[in-house]
């Protein structure tokens, strides 16, 4: 969505602790622990979960491999091998995720549903929210990446500071995602694909 709305600071991504009551409104229809089995889940709903699901999976991996170096299981060029091409993965696909739901399904989810505009501002703000905890993190990574060549002091701290940068990512998008998820599949099941040009 282009233009950016004021969000209510309780509301912002790192402050709240699930969706509002006004916006669960469709999800009181369809618990979380019905999609599954309704008959619009294929397609566009599996689709967008599988993706979710994608990117708590990369989350998880990127979690374990610095518990795994901070934690002496794995050398300083064991753990570059696994992490650099994972986290770099893993940025280009939220990135590109990001990209399309803003510019390409919100816009036509708050349309077919003005009850849940307020959502999907939300959503998007998450997304600014998210972008720069990325640049951070790609930032502190790099810095990581390269203390890996200096002695084992540089390479703890370094090691801290993109472990703390990481978890606060990870922790962000596992709350935008459940919440993305509670607004939006609801939606499709409500409407099925066709609504949204699936
Ligand atoms: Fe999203
Ligand atoms: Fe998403």
């Amino acid at each position: 969505m282009s233009n950016r709305a004021e969000i209510d600071p309780a509301l912002l991504l790192e402050r709240r602790q699930g969706l509002p009551d006004d916006l669960r409104v469709l999800l009181e229809n369809y618990p979380r622990e019905d999609w599954s089995a309704h008959p619009n889940v294929h397609g566009l709903a599996s689709m967008w979960l599988q993706r979710h699901d994608m990117f708590r999976e990369l989350g998880g991996i990127l979690t374990a491999a610095i518990g795994d170096y901070r934690e002496g299981r794995t050398d300083a060029r064991q753990f570059a091998q696994i992490f650099a091409p994972r986290l770099n993965f893993f940025l280009g696909q939220l990135d590109g995720h990001h990209n399309i739901e803003d510019h390409h399904y919100f816009p036509i989810f708050a349309r077919a549903e003005s009850r849940l505009t307020r959502g999907f501002d939300i959503l998007d703000s998450d997304h600014h929210l998210i972008h720069d905890a990325l640049d951070m993190n790609s930032q502190t990574a790099n810095a990581f990446l390269q203390a890996l060549q200096g002695d084992g002091d540089t390479q703890r701290y370094a090691a801290d500071a993109y472990a703390d940068q990481n978890a606060r990512l990870v922790a962000m998008l596992a709350r935008h995602l459940d919440d993305e998820e509670d607004l939006i599949i609801p939606l499709i099941l409500d409407r099925g694909d066709r609504e949204f040009g699936g």
